[in-house]
């Protein structure tokens, strides 16, 4: 089995709750890490006082606001969201799972007290934390009525729905999963059933998905499982890729295995119980011990605002590689057999929102730098699949979109369609159409 996920190694394909985050937010980091923070133990001519508003504040309330140290030895402002007794500890002696607010949910975590720089600990406790914290003790119903809530992002709950949903969510269940040949660290809570509350990891079997509690669960499992590859129906295949299409309907407790196991890296994404309304497709690498997931995307079989994608994942181990752009191009090519524009379910996450806009401003440019002539929006849109309000999107934030004698025109200047090009990256992997065997969903019968 190979272990990836040790900070130091968090590059290509790693399994750790990936420093994306830390890439896309790079702009809003703060140079904390350069300041002086004494360590907790450290004897100064202070330590007396430091001993005395050591226990005046501890243990922390949640909602604190402090400094904490993060993998990069460096400190970044947290925000306590919860804590929890250190086993055969003193009274004051708690670990803290804390938000590092310049960054994404995925790298909350629980750390130690002596990462923390008590001198930085912020007078004000979070008011609305506290609150939070204090007057949510949910029921099961709630419990559950949350889990099937369409928790779709924040514009679209109202804030009592939106507290509760974080609050319910705040703190990772399952910390570590097994999958084929890999550990992953998980990014966020998922709601499993309730007999898996007390498992920090769970053993999953990469081609049905169930799911166990112990090694020795899977290992027995795997000896009776016969599945070599997902369910259902290959519709491509080209060299060791392939894609199979599920059916929610007809697989529905590998749909719901899929969707658990989904959540762990999607944060406001729906926990679908109802799978029969999805068709799943699960993108494997083949060899000669079957097919291995690494990555899908769901899509609803009608959806009336036009998505040709609910959710999309690329295993942590897999990531940066070019498959997400291979998924999101698949998507397309689906919309363009089935003769329709599409677009992805709203909210993208940042990793969501910054695949889509490499992928529509390569495709974008690709045509208008080979195209001679003018060109509409309509025109990209039909050639595309790609919803006309994000073409225009994507063109208006390239500000290759002018208004000039009262009309919206594309002005493609080759140079700077060149620059845009080279600043979206690479292309991902190509989808070859020649290969896609598929007929649009109709309902039987
Ligand atoms: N840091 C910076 N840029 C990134 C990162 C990252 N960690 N990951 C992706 N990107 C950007 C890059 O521009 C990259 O292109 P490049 O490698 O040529 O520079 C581009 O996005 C896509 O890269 P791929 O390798 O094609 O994509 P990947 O296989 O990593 O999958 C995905 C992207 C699916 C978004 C993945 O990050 C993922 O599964 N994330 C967790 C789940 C998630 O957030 N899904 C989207 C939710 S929104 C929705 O479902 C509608
Ligand atoms: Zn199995």
């Amino acid at each position: 089995m190979v272990s990836i996920g040790t900070p130091a190694s968090a590059e290509n394909g790693s399994a750790t709750p990936n420093p994306a985050t830390a890439e896309c937010d790079a702009e809003r980091m703060l140079q904390a890490g350069d300041g002086y923070h004494p360590s907790a133990n450290e004897i100064t001519p202070e330590s007396e006082f430091l001993k005395k508003r050591k226990s005046s504040i501890l243990p922390l309330e949640v909602g604190t606001r402090v400094m904490c140290r993060w993998r990069d030895n460096k400190y970044h402002p947290v925000k306590v969201i919860e804590r929890r007794r250190v086993h055969c500890g003193g009274p004051n002696d708690y670990e803290y799972y804390v938000h590092y607010t310049e960054f994404n949910r995925r790298l909350d975590e629980w750390v130690k007290l002596d990462q923390l720089d008590l001198d930085s600990v912020e007078a004000v406790v979070d008011e609305k934390v506290e609150d939070k914290v204090t007057s949510l003790k949910m029921t099961r119903h709630q419990k559950r009525k949350i889990d099937e809530t369409h928790v779709e992002g924040h514009e679209e709950l109202d804030a009592a729905s939106l507290r509760e949903h974080e609050e319910f969510t705040k703190v990772k269940n399952i910390a570590t999963i097994e999958l084929g040949r890999y550990e992953i660290e998980t990014w966020y809570f998922s709601p499993f059933p309730p007999e898996y509350n007390d498992s920090l990891k769970l053993y999953f079997c990469e081609f049905c998905l169930n799911f166990m509690k112990r090694k020795e669960q899977l290992q027995r499992h795997m000896r009776k499982c016969d599945l070599k590859h997902p369910p259902g129906d290959e519709i491509y295949r080209s060299g060791t890729l392939s894609m199979f299409e599920v059916d929610g309907k007809k697989n529905k407790v590998y749909g719901q295995n899929l969707c658990y196991l989904a959540k762990l890296f999607l944060d406001h994404k729906t926990l679908y119980y109802d799978v029969d309304l999805f068709l799943f497709y699960i993108l494997c690498e083949c060899d000669d011990r079957g097919c291995h997931m690494v990555g899908y995307f769901s899509k609803e079989k009608h959806s009336e605002e036009s998505y040709n994608l609910a959710c999309i994942l690329t295993l942590p181990p897999y990531q940066r590689k070019g498959y997400g752009k291979f998924l999101i191009a698949f998507s397309y090519e689906l919309s363009k057999k089935e003769g329709k524009v599409g677009t992805p379910e709203r909210p993208l996450s940042d990793l969501g929102l910054l695949s889509y806009r490499g992928y529509w401003t390569r495709v974008l440019l690709d045509i208008l730098k080979k195209h001679k002539g003018n060109i509409s929006i309509k025109e990209l849109s039909d050639m595309t699949a790609i919803k006309a309000e994000d073409i225009l999107n994507t063109l208006q934030s390239l500000e290759l979109i002018q208004y000039r004698k009262g009309q919206h025109v594309i002005c493609a200047d080759p140079k700077v369609l060149d620059r845009h090009l080279k600043a979206a990256g690479r292309g991902g992997l190509e989808v070859d159409v020649s290969k896609l065997i598929w007929t649009p969903y109709k309902e039987q019968g």
